[in-house]
């Protein structure tokens, strides 16, 4: 298998700021943009041309990733001009593919952070004879996914996105965002309208008695569609637990990138990233968080599992737990910052504004 399509476009993300909603695939993850480790994965597996189809903020992966040529890669891009779905826009790219009719393709959801042995999915597709092969995970609450029940065998007998009612949910499966469909079966998802690979070609190929077949494969898997994900996805990266060849460095307890100041007695631990030119003060502890180029982090700030904006600043003293801070906002010094908090992009708090704990 040489072909690949990478999925990053959708819905209604174009105006949200970086990195105060779903991060783009562009955010840096361990110090590269996010993309740049499932590129690098797929290359790994043998493949060598990825189509990119995009629907926003297209314009930001040709400057970056090129022809490919950097990763040992050729790439291509195509943007849809309205969204088309996932398999709308799987359907937009296929003229752009080279391989036969039964060759294998291989195509990716581009907001999953994942160890899936990808050859291990193509041998699985080609020893089974299947239509499509699908990765699939195992997760505790299967409601914000793809519900892929299977039989004894592995074969699919049926997909049900975004179950919500308790009978619904008859397995733990879920569809991780990684496919191998037939090239033939490409050109029979219908042309030039929004498709949604989940909800109608799933269903429909199951319907009409394709082969679907599921392997299960319980390495590292992550949706990085929230901040939280994807901070944790980062530090994962940083710390060897979600492999990628892409990962600048060795993996550690931390990331500093080269232009980065940080203080001698400043405590960076858990997989923290401290991108390009951040600087962090004296006494500041980190953990587990991702600080985005530029940031400042000033003394004696205590940052957690958190995602610190391009630009942005986080005053002395203050402790941030859990929160997203966006790209050029600047927290005053002394606040308290918890779980789920998320400071809009170029905000401004004063010192002291916000508290949790009595300020005796
Ligand atoms: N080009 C293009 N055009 N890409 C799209 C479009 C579109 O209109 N819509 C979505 N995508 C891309 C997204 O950028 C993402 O990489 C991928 O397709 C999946 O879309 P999401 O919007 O992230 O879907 P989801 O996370 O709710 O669910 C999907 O992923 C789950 C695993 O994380 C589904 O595939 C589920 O079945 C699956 O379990
Ligand atoms: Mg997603």
């Amino acid at each position: 298998m040489t072909e690949a399509i990478l999925l990053v476009g959708g819905k209604g993300t174009r105006l949200r700021p970086m990195t105060v909603n779903t991060p783009k695939p562009m955010v840096p993850a361990a110090g590269v943009p996010f993309l740049t480790h499932q590129l690098a994965r797929a290359r790994a597996a043998g493949v060598e041309h990825i189509v990119l189809a995009t629907s926003y903020l297209a314009e930001v992966f040709e400057p970056h990733f090129g022809d490919g040529s950097s990763l040992g890669l050729h790439l291509e891009y195509v943007t849809e001009e309205e969204p088309l779905g996932t398999g709308g826009a799987i359907r937009n790219v296929a003229s752009r593919l080279r391989s036969g009719p039964s060759d294998p393709v291989l195509i990716f959801n581009g907001d999953i952070l994942t160890g899936l042995d990808i050859r291990a999915l193509v041998a699985t597709h080609e020893s089974s004879g299947a239509d499509v092969s699908l990765h699939l995970t195992r997760v505790s609450d299967p409601r914000a996914y793809g519900l892929v029940p299977t039989d004894d065998t592995g074969r699919v007998t049926a997909f049900l996105e975004k179950p919500q009612t308790p009978e619904e949910i008859v397995t733990d499966q879920i569809n991780a965002g990684a496919y191998v469909f037939r090239r033939s079966v490409i050109d029979t998802i219908p042309a030039g309208r929004p498709v949604s690979v989940e909800r109608e070609t799933f269903p429909g190929l199951l319907a009409a008695g394709a082969h679907l077949q599921g392997m299960v494969d319980s390495t590292y898997w992550l949706d990085l569609g929230t901040p939280a994900a994807f901070v944790r996805g980062s530090a994962d990266l940083v710390l060897g637990r979600a492999p990628s060849p892409a990962v600048p460095g060795r993996c550690g307890d931390r990331l500093i990138l080269p232009t980065a100041l940080v203080a001698y007695d400043a405590k960076v631990t858990g997989g923290t990233v401290v991108g390009e030119r951040a600087v962090v003060g004296e006494g500041a502890r980190i953990f587990g968080s991702t600080i985005l180029a530029g940031a400042v982090v000033e003394p004696g700030a205590v940052i957690t599992d958190s995602l610190i904006g391009a630009r942005s600043v986080v005053g002395a003293r203050t402790v941030v737990t859990g929160a997203v801070i966006g790209d050029g906002a600047r927290v005053g010094a002394d606040n308290e910052l918890r779980e789920g908090v998320r400071v809009w992009c170029d905000a401004l708090l004063p010192a002291g504004a916000v508290r949790f704990s009595s300020d005796q």
